[in-house]
This record gives structure tokens, C-alpha cells and sequence, in this order.
């Protein structure tokens, strides 16, 4: 559980943005010298600055994404060793060992430890999947929440306890739960989860959450859980991005919209795709098979410094956007450490390169870092 000693992280920003070298040299500095202040740091003062950490962190193989996860970032989410697949992959069989190395490293980094997720229709094993008859499904669900949330009380700090029950259009996604259990479902999860770990936030989870239709939905789950006394704590807008889209407008109306709920906004899964995407090509289904297509991959050898600077303007753009609404925000995660670990090398197509994240693969801060720093040092 963390607890964050803002003072001092606010000291060091402050000491650093005001006597030490001209913003010009930031970057450069942050690679180099261990006790530059980091991204962490310097956005201390308005939000956590968090990033998915997944089984090659945990298990030694990605030491050097470790480093710049300790030196450069407050909170953690994990990408998947908790989820329904990993952690309980057959019925009463539990796997802990990731996702107790998960705990422990946000512990002795004392960052705000993020739990991903409770309840979601993906990486949900077929014995689930598969149950239709609505007494099975509660206890399931009932005994995976007591298990995963109960082991680990008092030590997660904020529960994703339902992710992506929404369709595009607002309404329920017709997952196993809704279809077996109806809307009732959400209710019970969440005060479920409240019963088990009072003290740990509960949010809701999603992307395409600036969507406004999709808003709508997720305004009203927030609106079902207050109305049934249950708490909800914050929304977590995935944001899987890109360079031109969604437009910042979206973005903000959304945040608003959240915050006018009574809830806090956290942006939960960030990272900009710079590469063609399948579904904007006309007829294009991405289960065609766009693997090995340069047309799809067109960066294998390295980003041009052109679109390098378009990534970097989307981000300053974005963090603007972040840094206006601080009072709503409190944590920024992003989907990943450094470019060579992103899920976005293998998903929407397989085998592609892509540069979404603020680390390159020589595990430098790319030039979006450096604007991301600046802009902190020159808010108001
Ligand atoms: C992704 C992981 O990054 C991948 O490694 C995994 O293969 C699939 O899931 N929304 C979520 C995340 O809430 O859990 C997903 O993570 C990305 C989309």
C-alpha cells in the first residue's frame, strides 16, 4: 500500500525545475544521471504516473525495463498475471506466484498498487465462459473476488473490479454475465468486491470511453452502483490511442462528465499506435491476414524523426488536456514499459514494430518523454 511522501518528491521536482539545468537539457539528463527526477516525480504533485508490468519484469527477464519502471514511475497495473486465466485458470486452482511477485514489487517500491481485473469476458477460462446456469456463475464469481481481492487486502490499492461490460453504443456487452445474469451482475460484483477489501478503490474499466455514446454507459453503471448504495470510486478510461484520434474535445467532455458523477477519472491503459490500423482500410476484417505486409508495417527498421515529433506532439496534447483536469485525475498509466514489450507489436497484426510508448528499445526516453517533462516544469 502505498504511501506517497509528496513533500519530498515535490522537493526534488521542485529543487531540480528551478536550479538545475535549462529544460532544453532534460531528457538528456534523465537518461544519464540516476538522481534526475523522473516522470514520477515531477507529476507528483497531480497524479500518479503508472505502467503495466507484465510476467518478464516480475520474472528477472526484462531487467532493464525494471530499472526504468523503479526509477521512472509511482503506481503499477498488472498486464496480466492477475487475470481470471492466470490466476485461477481451473476451478479452485489457483496460480499466486506472478501475481504475489506483483504485489511484493509495488510494495518495495511503495507505489500505488493497481489490481486488473476482477470481472471481464476476455482471458476468462471456457469453464466460466461456458456456465449457464445462474447459480454456477455467482459462485464463481463469488469465490474468485473473495479469493484474489481477500489474498490480497489491504495491499491492492485500487480494484479494476469490472472491465469492458460496455458495447460501442452504450449498451451491455452480451458477455457471460450479462447474458446469464442480467444487469444485477455489476451490482453484485462491486459491493462484493467493497465487502472483501473495504479500504481498496473500486473502478470501472473501458476503452473508447470518450466515445459519447459509449460515455452514456458508463455513466449510467456508475449511476446503478450509487443508486443500489454501492460504491464506485473511479472510472478508468483505457485510452489505446493513436496520432490523430479521438479528438482531445472527446477526451475532455468525457473527464467532465465522470467527475460530474461524483467519480475520479483515471487515465488507465495509455499508449499511441503510430501504425496503419486494419479497420479503417475498407472491407478489411483483421482476421485477414495482414502479417508480413510492409504496407501494414512500415517502420521494421526504425521511426522517422517526423512521425517521432508527431508522437510527441499527441502526448504534450494529451497531458495538457491531463494536466487542466489534475483535480479530477490521479493517476496516468501507461500500457507498457519501453517499445520492445507493447502489445501493440502483436495485436491488431501479428509481427509488426511499433513505437507507442515513451522508451524506445535501447530503453531511452524518447523525444515525447522530454516533452512530457517540460511541460511539467512549465505548468502554471
Ligand atoms: C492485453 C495485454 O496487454 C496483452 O498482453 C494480452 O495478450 C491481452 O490483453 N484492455 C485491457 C487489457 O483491459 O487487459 C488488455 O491487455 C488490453 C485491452
Amino acid at each position: 500500500m502505498r504511501l506517497i511522501n509528496y513533500g519530498f518528491l515535490l522537493l526534488c521536482s521542485l529543487i531540480y525545475l528551478g536550479c538545475g539545468p535549462s529544460t532544453a537539457d532534460v531528457s538528456e539528463t534523465a537518461s544519464n544521471t540516476e538522481s534526475a527526477p523522473s516522470l514520477g516525480a515531477v507529476y507528483a504533485p497531480n497524479f500518479y504516473i503508472g505502467a503495466a508490468v507484465n510476467r518478464v519484469q516480475l520474472d528477472g527477464t526484462d531487467s532493464a525495463g525494471l530499472a526504468i519502471l523503479e526509477r521512472e514511475f509511482t503506481s503499477i497495473t498488472p498486464e496480466n498475471v492477475m487475470k481470471w486465466e492466470n490466476i485461477q485458470p481451473e476451478a479452485n486452482r489457483f496460480e499466486w506466484d506472478m501475481a504475489d511477485a506483483y504485489v511484493e514489487l509495488g510494495e518495495q517500491q511503495d507505489m500505488w498498487i493497481v489490481g486488473h481485473t476482477l470481472v471481464w469476458h476476455s482471458q476468462l477460462p471456457d469453464y466460466v465462459k461456458e456456465t449457464t446456469d445462474p447459480d454456477q456463475l455467482r459462485t464463481y464469481l463469488e469465490e474468485h473476488i473473495r479469493a484474489v481481492a481477500g489474498r490480497y487486502k489491504g495491499k491492492i490499492d485500487g480494484w479494476d473490479v469490472l472491465n469492458e461490460a460496455l458495447n460501442e453504443d452504450g449498451s451491455y456487452r452480451e458477455s457471460v454475465f450479462y447474458k446469464v445474469l442480467g444487469e444485477q451482475y455489476i451490482v453484485d460484483v462491486f459491493r462484493l468486491a467493497q465487502e472483501v477489501d473495504p479500504d481498496a478503490e473500486l473502478y470501472y474499466n473501458d476503452y473508447n470511453l470518450n466515445n459519447p455514446e459509449k460515455r452514456e454507459g458508463a455513466i449510467r453503471i456508475a449511476k446503478l452502483l450509487q443508486d443500489n448504495g454501492v460504491r464506485i470510486d473511479g472510472i478508468g478510461m483505457q485510452a489505446h490511442y493513436n496520432l490523430n484520434g479521438p479528438p482531445i474535445s472527446q477526451v475532455r467532455n468525457s473527464i467532465d462528465a465522470y467527475a460530474a458523477t461524483g467519480v475520479k477519472v483515471m487515465i488507465t491503459e495509455l499508449d499511441l499506435t503510430v501504425l496503419p490500423n486494419p479497420w479503417d482500410l475498407e472491407g478489411a476484417a483483421v482476421e485477414q491476414n495482414f502479417e508480413e505486409s510492409e504496407m501494414m508495417n512500415p517502420y521494421p527498421g526504425g521511426l522517422p524523426d517526423s512521425v517521432q515529433i508527431r508522437l510527441a506532439d499527441r502526448y504534450e496534447e494529451l497531458f495538457r488536456l491531463f494536466l487542466e483536469k489534475h483535480e479530477h485525475i490521479t493517476r496516468v498509466t501507461f500500457w507498457g514499459i519501453h517499445d520492445n514489450q507493447s502489445w501493440l507489436n502483436g495485436w491488431p497484426i501479428r509481427g509488426r514494430t511499433n513505437y507507442p510508448l515513451l522508451f524506445d528499445r535501447q530503453f531511452k526516453p524518447k523525444k515525447a518523454h522530454e516533452r512530457l517533462m517540460q511541460l511539467a516544469a512549465n505548468r502554471d
